[in-house]
């Protein structure tokens, strides 16, 4: 059995530009495996548990298809309703057994820092799908893959993150992880929801300074990206302040017609009504790409980690 090539996945922040390239790689030899032109049964045997103590389509889906497109099994939970967390079980005792059921577990939770607890906590390796409003490393992989794909770079590209960067988790690693490759980073979000101070360190000693707008005809006529994202109503304590935020930004057609033609725009999905319809059908539209390609990337995660030759 080849050695796993990283023990845990629990934030972008422990990755180096080299490790993240090496992901790169084999997410995109994962491309004919994950749509089932080619079999692998690398990991027979093996067994993937998934604690979702927070909604999730994409995530978990296409943890699970990666898991059994790569001959593994998978175990796990959708939603805490049903488990023993209803009986006050605590997340430390669940992963303490989880972790005897299974190879590797993937968890998603509403508290910050819960990925990393769990990982502290199991022997075997953890990867963080959704830590609250901290992060969301994997998801950053796939659009770090999605952005390779559909421009051959990311260096020098024009980068402009709107929507709630405050709450938005995709968003925080993603900045990170954008600045350790060289993209011009604007950011846009309504005052409330401004991004964390400690991701913009992080992202200025990546070397990177991100520039901030008001404006986002102005921000869109010279990008590249596009990343749009919900206002994260589960995080928000006053229903009245999620209703008064909640229609922020709307990308349309109207909008558009002040972009590059080349211009992409990317979604980590589910939207609500930031993006119209008829984006869709336009030349811009990335987002559905991006979600597929989580497929690939999350099959090189789990075979790195797990330690599997393909
Ligand atoms: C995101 C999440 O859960 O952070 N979804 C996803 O995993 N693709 C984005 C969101 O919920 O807004």
């Amino acid at each position: 059995m080849p050695t796993p090539q990283f023990s845990d996945f629990v934030s972008i922040r422990d990755f180096s530009k080299d490790q993240i390239i090496s992901i790169l790689r084999r997410a995109a030899q994962m491309v004919p495996y994950a749509s089932g032109e080619k079999r692998t049964d690398a990991m027979r045997g093996r067994i993937l548990g998934t604690l979702f103590y927070e909604p999730s389509t994409r995530t978990r889906l296409s943890f699970e298809s990666a898991m059994l497109r790569l001959g593994g099994s998978v175990t796990g939970f959708s939603t805490p309703a049903g488990t023993s967390v209803e009986k006050g079980e605590t997340l430390s005792d669940t992963v303490r057994m989880t972790e005897a059921y299974t190879d590797a577990l993937v968890i998603r939770h509403p508290l910050e820092g819960a990925a990393r607890l769990a990982a502290d906590i199991s022997s075997k390796p953890v990867i963080n799908a959704g830590d609250g409003a901290g992060q969301h490393p994997t998801q950053t992989i796939l659009d770090l893959f999605t952005i390779q794909e559909a421009k051959g770079r990311i260096e020098g590209l024009n980068i402009v993150l709107v929507g709630d960067l405050r709450f938005g988790r995709t968003v925080h690693s993603l900045a990170e992880a954008l600045s350790l490759f060289g993209a011009n980073i604007t950011l846009i979000a309504p005052p409330s929801l401004q991004m964390p101070r400690d991701v913009i360190a992080q992202i200025e000693s990546n070397g990177v300074k991100p520039k901030t707008s008001a404006s986002l005809e102005e921000a869109v006529a010279d990008a590249d990206i596009l990343y749009v994202t919900r206002i994260q109503k589960e995080r928000f304590a006053d229903a009245a302040e999620y209703a008064k935020l909640s229609g922020s930004y709307r990308i349309d057609t109207k909008l558009l017609a002040h972009a590059r033609s080349t211009l992409s725009v990317m979604h980590p999905l589910p939207r609500v009504n930031e993006i119209a319809p008829e984006v869709d059908r336009t030349e811009h539209s990335l987002y559905f790409k991006q979600a597929a390609n989580g497929v690939p990337v999350r099959m090189a995660i789990l075979s790195m980690i797990l330690g599997a030759e393909i």
